[in-house]
């Protein structure tokens, strides 16, 4: 506790909460900032999952006319939101500083030099008001988003290990084993693109634009899956992944279709695409699930926003699935936040030394 003298007793974890984990943990607002790729965001989360705020402002149009992230633009927005999206942050949840408990940053991986913009705000807001700094694994993050829930939401019961966890997002795609809260035990990850690269490169070779997930999902819609044969590997015997060959294939059917046909079925393309990548994740998923005697799955980081992905994962999954709500899906400071939440209890404290950390693996943690 930032001080136990003063530490104030939320009514929102109590035995009659069901909500709560269990009814041991000690209460706690956390303020989570989070700046690893291109959105600014900031959020406060009381008891690791109930969301008092969660503001997000998006680069998203300011890097569309490049067809993907410009490092140095995404650092200098930052720059210019970091501090009005923290105030936000607190106003939207009608508090101060002086109500938080910590403050959680996200360290990485991400980009270097937005990571760097966030650090450094949080370690100005930290040193203003003398709370404790904690220190936060983005891909963590995106686990525990799957805790979180809003005020006028009825809660849903929290997953409950062991869990089978797949963090799909646009530089990662890693399957772990979840024994325990912060407790992981690394299956597999793509040897080569992550998920969402391979969307967002096969969005770029079908001219279906940026951001590619969310291009290839809409192009994908009423479309025929069936298709284009596209292939799967399905690396036997291990829990890797690998989409490159896949990338390549659309690229060669592109080229051979070019000049041939006009206009190219783009539609049809994404949407046997997206299912040759939603059948090895959904598929591989499940049978970790299955082996290692899971209790749920857990589906979490930008590609968990997508339909088919989602749809599937529902239907096939004999155990229950854990997949946030579309909005928490992408990057938020809420899950940083959520994440921070169960690391300042466990004792986690970062002092204003701690550095950014932009190729920081989950099987460090
Ligand atoms: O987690 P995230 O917001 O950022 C990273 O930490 O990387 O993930 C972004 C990735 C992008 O590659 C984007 O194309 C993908 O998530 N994505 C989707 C969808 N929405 C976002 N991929 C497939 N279908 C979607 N609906
Ligand atoms: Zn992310």
């Amino acid at each position: 506790m930032a001080d136990p003298g003063n530490t104030p007793s939320y009514s929102s974890l109590t035995e009659e909460n069901p909500a709560s984990d269990s009814p041991e943990l000690p209460p706690a607002r956390i303020l989570g900032v989070e700046s690893s790729c291109d959105e600014t965001a900031a959020a406060v989360v009381e008891n690791g999952r109930l969301i008092l705020s969660n503001v997000v402002a998006s680069q998203v149009d300011l890097h569309a006319q490049f067809g993907g992230i410009f490092p140095e633009v995404a650092s200098r927005q930052h720059i210019r939101t970091i501090y009005p999206i923290v105030e936000q942050a607190l106003q939207q949840a009608h508090l101060t500083l002086k109500d938080i408990d910590a403050i959680a940053i996200t360290r990485g991986p991400g980009l270097p030099g937005s990571l760097v913009v966030g650090m450094n705000a949080a370690k100005g807001l930290a040193l203003g008001s003398k709370l404790p700094l904690v220190g936060i694994n983005h891909l963590e993050a995106h686990l525990y988003s799957a805790w979180l829930y809003l005020p006028d939401a009825t809660p849903s019961a929290p997953p409950e290990f062991p869990l089978v966890a797949l963090i799909v997002s646009g530089g990662h795609t890693e399957l772990v084993l979840m024994t325990d809260h912060l407790t992981y035990q690394h299956l597999g990850a793509s040897l080569d693109d992550a998920a969402g690269e391979a969307f967002d490169k096969v969005a770029r070779l079908l001219g279906l634009g940026y951001p590619g997930g969310p291009a290839i999902q809409k192009a994908a819609q009423g479309a025929n899956p069936l298709a284009f044969k596209f292939p799967r590997a399905w690396l036997e015997g291990s829990w890797d992944f690998s989409f490159s060959g896949l990338k390549t294939a659309v690229l060669r059917e592109v080229r051979r279709l070019e000049g041939v046909v006009n206009p190219m079925p783009a539609a049809d393309m994404a949407a046997s695409f997206q299912e040759a990548v939603v059948d090895v994740l959904v598929r591989k998923t499940i049978r970790a699930a299955e082996q290692f005697q899971a209790r749920g799955i857990l589906v979490a980081g930008g590609v968990s926003a997508n339909q088919a992905l989602r749809q599937t994962f529902m239907m096939r999954s004999a155990v229950p699935v854990h997949i946030p709500p579309i909005w928490l899906c992408t990057d938020n400071a809420a899950m940083i936040a959520g994440a921070g939440y169960y690391r300042f209890i466990h004792g986690q404290r970062d002092g204003l030394a701690m550095d950014v950390y932009p190729n920081w693996p989950l099987s460090e943690l």
